[in-house]
């Protein structure tokens, strides 16, 4: 179909110490390999690896260098996007499914813009001093995911804007948004976590040996 699927994975995974996550075996292969089987029918994948790292061999996708940060990395895949629309989905969430993948499709196709959110389990607090401070209302907030879904247009623009106005975002929905064009909200999921700390390497790895999507 008529999608660039983009894949910032050049980030150096310091939180969990294990070198970059791209390379991360978790259930026998990387997550590099897990993420490139949940859009192997995309009729263009491209991937943004740590500069400076050789392309791994036999995978279907275009390899490109990387930035200094998530931002910078997806500016450089967006240049070389020629699809209408782009999918962005980080490395580090292995968990794709083909369900999560439709629905952000579906509403990217509709509005121009979507993302998935989850609702936020825990109790939400904002310290004071190092103490417990106010309590932010869990219920008003998501967490939220990737795939993220954009014309291309929209997001090149978004990002372009980003740079003149030199803001800096974790996400690429916070620059769509930035410039004034509404992210319309579809259900994410949880086992499309980001592997971030070394504690959820054990549930990742449970997951791989079921994983089917
Ligand atoms: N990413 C990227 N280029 C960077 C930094 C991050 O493409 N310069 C990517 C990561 O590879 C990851 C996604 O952005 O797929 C989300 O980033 P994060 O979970 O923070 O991964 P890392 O930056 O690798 O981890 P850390 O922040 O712990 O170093
Ligand atoms: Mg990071």
């Amino acid at each position: 179909v008529e999608v660039s699927v983009l894949i910032p994975a050049a980030g150096q995974g310091e939180r969990l110490g294990l070198g970059p996550k791209a390379f991360l075996e978790v259930g026998g292969r990387t997550l590099l390999e897990w993420v490139l089987e949940a859009f192997q029918e995309a009729a263009e994948v491209l991937v943004a690896l740590p500069p400076g790292f050789p392309p791994p061999k036999g995978l279907r996708a275009t390899f490109l260098p990387g930035g200094a940060t998530r931002q910078e990395s997806v500016a450089r895949l967006l240049e070389a996007a020629s699809l209408p629309l782009v999918l962005v989905h980080d490395v580090a969430r292995p968990f794709v499914s083909r369900a999560l993948v439709d629905r952000v499709l579906k509403a990217a196709r509709a509005t121009g813009a979507a993302v998935p959110v989850l609702p936020v389990p825990d109790t939400l607090v904002r310290p004071e001093e190092g103490a417990y401070g106010e309590v932010v209302p869990r219920e008003a907030l998501r967490l939220v995911q990737t795939p993220q879904g954009f014309f291309t247009a929209l997001l090149r623009e978004a990002h372009a804007y980003a740079k003149k106005r030199g803001l800096s975002a974790t996400d690429d929905a916070q620059l769509v948004r930035a410039l004034g064009y509404p992210v319309a909200l579809v259900e994410g999921e949880r086992t499309a976590f980001k592997i971030t700390y070394p504690e959820d390497l054990p549930l990742a790895e449970a997951l791989a040996r079921t994983w089917n999507a």
